[in-house]
């Protein structure tokens, strides 16, 4: 076993760790550790952009990207938080372009700002340039430029380091026990301040656009240490996956005009969203595409639709909304301009379809894309214990592991971008700060023991239940009854095979029992991750009866904010228990109204 001791320690490197590691360490001794090399971390694939009312082609202003935020979440989202993140925004994005991010321009070498889902002009109603991007590699560039700034500071890394367990001594975060991949060793990070900054869950579905390494670490370790998790029932799945794959087409091919399709060749969203068609929310338009599959529209009688960015069809569509250039001339792209401004979503297109976007149309499904819910934190990171929002000092979440919340029932595209920058700039801050007047915490005897007995009960385990057919299983029937649409039934027949699947998960067989790069050891851990809060957010999903954002039941289709504007919170108990709680959504400027589109 091997100690170090850091002020500040930040448990994942995407884009929330990176920044948080970054305004930590320019006052705090500062180290990130993370399961993988810093610019694999998932930040990478986000490819539309990052929201902010910069107003560099047309009017827009932060109040416009608060009203639409809160518009979108469905009200569940807190007022306070969703107006401080859209007005740090602009400076985000400033402070970005300045630590040397390479936005796209326009010709007057402005910022260039793309429509997205939801985001509008609040005047017009129509959608707006809310999306600063470089081509559909946004995140990309995000993760390049603070992982070059981490760097420069000076920050530790400890990459390939798992992450097992979360210390705590006396109700504080004290530091974190991690295996190092190469080795197997365990190392212990005592630490004054710990940040989580580890990502979303979403391999818990079977379509999902979420890296591998998205298994939820952060929440299932703080949930094992008697913390509770937030609004775990809302989870987002993006319209336009990659059929059967999941990968992510962004939506930032509809904000450059294209249009979804389904298996008659009709353009179905001036029937859902009439105002802005395929540029509403995203709960919107997975519905809407899962409703025209379900009235026998799907393509080729199969469960997808397609996605139309061919250049005459832009053209064609535009000219028929009346959607001009900014001079006032009609559209007129090209297939150049459409591969410059989309070049992997082309890519992936041709390389994993053999379908080339420029020519054909894209078969496309929705695919589960990100969870709303997470570590319940207010809006400068601080990890917070009960519905009293009690702090937990010393602990602090950010980016998708953490629920500010933000996004409350359904977040906007861009705004998860926006959330790790703003959110993890200030737990980073407040970490340091914390860290400043705090001392070290005394660590139990031997601090690994919790860690080791986790591994030690996988490395010895020798059942016969297989591991891939526990997580395939789990990710069907996730998918099947927890997807889209939902009912009091299909989860309940959820719950009791993810129940099932828990029991059997107590015996299965591991082939590799060794120390060096055990992949196999670390994936029947990740996997114990999944089923965990599958069966979280099963529990709180049946629970809320009503149909809110991106928790659409068919036996409560009513949005029903007598009983629901509320924020659960769930504890998983010792004895096996799940407990749920509320808390108040904070409401401050604008009432709950129901949506339209
Ligand atoms: O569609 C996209 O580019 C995804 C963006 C996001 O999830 O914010």
């Amino acid at each position: 076993m091997k100690t170090h001791q850091f002020e500040v320690l930040v448990v994942g490197a995407g884009g929330a760790g990176l920044m948080a590691g970054l305004y930590a360490s320019r006052t705090a001794k500062t180290a990130i550790i993370t399961k993988l090399y810093p610019t694999r971390s998932h930040t990478g694939t986000a490819q539309g952009g990052i929201g902010a009312a910069l107003g560099s082609q047309e009017e827009d202003r932060p109040e416009w990207h608060t009203y639409d935020t809160i518009k979108g979440s469905d009200y569940l989202g807190d007022q306070d938080a969703i107006e401080f993140m859209c007005n740090e925004a602009v400076q985000a994005v400033y402070e970005l372009e300045h630590m040397g991010l390479p936005f796209d321009r326009t010709p007057d070498g402005k910022i260039s700002q793309r429509p997205f889902g939801g985001h509008t002009n609040n005047i017009t109603g129509k959608p707006v340039r809310r999306a600063c991007h470089a081509a559909d590699r946004t995140g990309h560039m995000i993760l390049q430029t603070l992982y070059q700034q981490c760097m420069k500071n000076n920050v530790t890394f400890f990459d390939e380091f798992q992450a097992i367990d979360l210390l705590m001594v006396d109700g504080a975060a004290a530091g974190v026990v991690a295996v190092e991949l190469a080795t197997g060793e365990m190392h212990v990070f005592h630490a004054k301040s710990v940040i989580f900054a580890t990502g979303g869950h979403g391999r818990i579905w079977e379509i999902t656009s979420n890296a591998y390494a998205f298994t939820g670490d952060g929440p299932s370790m703080i949930m094992r240490r008697g913390l509770p998790l937030e609004d775990l029932e809302f989870f987002q799945f993006h319209p336009t996956g990659i059929y059967k794959l999941g990968i992510l087409i962004t939506e930032g091919v509809r904000g450059e005009g294209g249009v979804l399709i389904n298996g008659k060749g009709e353009r179905f969203m001036e029937k859902y969203a009439p105002k802005v068609k395929d540029l509403a929310s995203r709960d919107v338009v997975s519905r809407a595409i899962y409703m025209e599959i379900r009235n026998g529209n799907g393509a080729n009688g199969q469960n997808y639709v397609y996605l139309d960015v061919r250049p005459e069809s832009v053209n064609k569509y535009a000219a028929a909304d009346g959607r001009l250039n900014l001079d006032g001339t009609p559209l007129n792209v090209t297939g150049e301009e459409i591969l410059a401004k989309l070049p992997d979503i082309v890519d992936f297109c041709r390389v994993y379809l053999g379908v080339d976007p420029i020519t054909q149309l894209m078969p496309i499904q929705p695919t589960a894309h990100y969870a709303m819910g997470g570590i319940p934190t207010n809006m400068y990171g601080e990890a917070i214990s009960d519905e009293n929002n009690t702090l937990v000092p010393g602990l602090y979440a950010a980016g998708e592991c953490g629920c500010v919340s933000v996004h409350g029932a359904n977040r906007l595209g861009t705004n998860s971008l926006l959330d790790l920058v703003v959110f993890g700039k200030h737990a980073g801050l407040k970490a340091a700060e914390y860290a400043r007047g705090a001392s070290f915490k005394t660590l139990p005897d031997d601090p690994t023991e919790f860690a080791r007995a986790q591994l030690e009960r996988i490395r010895q385990a020798d059942g016969t239940e297989n591991v891939f057919d526990i997580a395939t299983k789990m990710k069907k029937i996730m998918f099947d009854d927890m997807g889209i649409f939902r009912s009091g039934k299909g989860m309940q027949n959820a719950l009791e095979v993810i129940r099932d699947l828990k029991r059997r998960y107590q015996h299965v067989t591991v082939t590799d029992t060794g120390k060096i790069f055990n992949m196999e050891m670390m994936n029947v851990w990740e996997l114990g991750n999944l089923l965990d809060l599958a069966e979280l957010t099963t529990v709180a999903a049946i629970a809320r009866t009503e149909s809110r954002g991106g928790h659409s039941r068919e036996d409560y289709p009513e949005r029903d904010d007598k009983q629901w504007l509320k924020h659960s919170l769930a504890w998983a108990r010792e004895d096996g228990r799940i407990e749920l709680k509320y808390k108040p959504v904070v409401i401050t400027r604008f009432e709950p109204k129901l949506r339209t589109y």
